[in-house]
């Protein structure tokens, strides 16, 4: 079953509504670029994970608007969807869900401002709710969004950096994925009035749950084909991105001289080979074991919250997560 069959959740209203708040800008003509851009994107799919968690969110508080759930929702993917933009660009990578990436399809320019305008938009649409004393949803298009692009930089200011400390990984593994994951969850549950110390234990479900997400990330782009990804597959170190298998892999003491001699100007099939080697060194099983120290994090908060009906979709989510293969 699907995850959002499961959640009981319409996953087209999310669709909609993106293209509502998009459609709704008088500003933007109809056939502009960025109309058509967000309708491919939005046509192009996605597993919609992060609205699904603001909307699990608003199940454990009693007042939810379902308005404004959706418009958070829709609004969390939008973030999402714009920082994607700016990572294939960033990544150099032409594939994003099995099509041409934006810059791709269209040019680098346009992209970049498709995507600071989607952004922009969604400041623009939850700034509002602070005029209405809902300050705490600025939380999404603020800070939210910093850890983003904090986690990114972390990322590219550590490109080939064969030392990089474990803490710094996991750091910029939080601000890039785990903060978002965890933020929708909180706003959901907020914006339905839920109980303060639920909100705190939803942000560190979500937090545990991102966390585990990124390394599994960091695996599949080792393990799966470009195919089953949707997107080229081992681009994380043909781009120097230092993940947790290679710094597993790297005490290694017959792979880390391989891996060490790779940098921006080594073939592609050198790399490839390493890429081989690192797979091939049974190393993604204790990167499978650190990723699930924080599953039975957030499986601990799923008990910890059994008292509320909503508790059974946490669960759902763990479950879905705990399968992940693509
Ligand atoms: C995917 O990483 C990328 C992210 C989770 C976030 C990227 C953030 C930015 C580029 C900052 C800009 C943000 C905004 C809001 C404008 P990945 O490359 O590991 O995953 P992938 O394999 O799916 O590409
Ligand atoms: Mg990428």
């Amino acid at each position: 079953m699907k995850l959002s069959e499961a959640l009981n959740i319409d996953i087209t209203r999310i669709d909609k509504e993106m293209l509502r708040i998009v459609k709704h800008d008088r500003d933007v003509p109809r056939q502009s670029i960025i109309q058509k851009s967000v309708a491919d994107l939005v046509a192009s799919g996605g597993k919609r994970i992060r609205p699904m968690l603001v909307i699990v969110g608003s199940r454990f508080g009693q007042e939810a608007s379902k308005a404004q759930v959706l418009q958070l929702a829709a609004a969390a993917e939008l973030i999402h969807v714009a920082s994607l933009i700016h990572d294939d660009i960033i990544d150099e990578s032409d594939m994003r869900r099995g099509q041409q990436a934006l810059h791709k399809a269209t040019d680098v320019n346009k992209a970049v401002h498709v995507a600071n305008y989607l952004m922009a938009r969604v400041v623009e649409l939850l700034t509002k709710y602070g005029e209405d004393g809902q300050q705490f949803i600025q939380e999404l298009s603020g800070i939210t969004t910093s850890k983003l692009c904090l986690g990114e930089y972390q990322q590219l200011n550590n490109q080939y950096n064969y030392d990089i400390p474990m803490e710094t990984y996991l750091d910029k593994s939080n601000n890039k994925t785990a903060i978002l994951m965890a933020a929708c969850l909180q706003i959901g549950a907020q914006a339905a009035k839920a109980d303060p110390k639920v909100v705190e234990l939803l942000y560190a479900f979500g937090e545990n749950l991102g966390m585990a997400f990124q390394i599994k990330d960091d695996v599949l782009d080792f393990t799966q084909s470009s195919a089953q990804l949707g997107k080229p597959a081992g681009t994380d170190l043909m781009n120097g991105q230092v993940t947790l298998p290679v710094l597993y892999a790297l005490q290694d003491p017959e792979l880390a001289p391989r891996i060490r001699s790779i940098h921006a100007d080594t073939a592609p099939e050198e790399t490839q080979d390493v890429i081989k080697a690192i797979r091939e060194s049974g190393v993604m099983e204790k990167v499978i074991e650190r990723s699930d120290v924080y599953m039975d994090k957030a499986r601990d908060i799923i008990t910890q919250l059994n008292t509320y009906e909503a508790h059974e979709d946490l669960a759902h989510i763990w479950r879905y997560f705990s399968a992940r293969d693509h």
